[in-house]
């Protein structure tokens, strides 16, 4: 099932993205699908599917990417809550790995980046929409945090953020290395980064 952009069927972004009903917070789930719409709304993108994880690699899609990088992080955050008796917030990384790369819809067109993406990379905008939509600041830094972004001197990544920037990084390095045979820095690289 795939919906045009006009078409807000809270099913379509549950079934692509099922750990979603893990949340139990129901206005946080609420929030979260409304971030998807509106990232898709204000995008080139007609569905979420065929979104890459960067321009110029269809086979590469960011779908994957985000459920890899979810799934990764909610057992990364089980293991530290068992094994070192840290207290994570499960709905925070839930949200905050699901929305991670929501900004990437706006990022990046069909075959370059956008306007809008060479002035602010995907975490600003995914904290942007985060905020927006009224979710908590804690998983608006989540999104802000997880590139290379929350590498900044002076700023300091929550327990969440550093379990979603870990899920993130093994699934994104993992996942080009092996289709592509290139590292994620020549990808972005290719992809206009600077
Ligand atoms: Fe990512």
């Amino acid at each position: 099932m795939t919906i045009k952009k006009s078409n807000r069927d809270a099913r379509y972004i549950i079934r692509l993205f099922p750990e979603l009903e893990r949340l139990e917070s129901l206005d946080i789930r609420q929030k979260v699908i409304e971030a998807w719409f509106r990232a898709l709304e204000r995008s080139h993108w007609e569905d979420i599917e065929s979104v890459p994880f960067v321009p110029n690699y269809p086979e590469l899609r960011q779908i994957e990417h985000t459920q890899a990088a979810t799934l990764g992080s909610i057992k990364l955050a089980e293991v530290i809550r068992e094994i070192h008796g840290i207290k994570v917030n499960m709905d925070f990384v839930i949200a905050g790995a699901n929305l991670h790369d929501i900004g990437k819809l706006i990022e990046y067109g069909k075959t370059e980046k956008t306007y809008v993406g060479q002035l602010l990379r995907h975490p600003f905008i995914g904290a942007h929409l985060a905020l927006e939509v009224g979710l908590p600041p804690e998983i608006a830094h989540i999104i802000a945090a997880h590139s290379v972004e929350g590498e900044t001197s002076g700023w300091r990544r929550s327990i969440e953020a550093i379990i979603v920037h870990a899920g993130d990084f093994c699934s994104a390095r993992t996942f080009a290395l092996a289709k592509t045979g290139k590292t994620t820095a020549q990808l972005l690289q290719e992809a206009g980064e600077r």
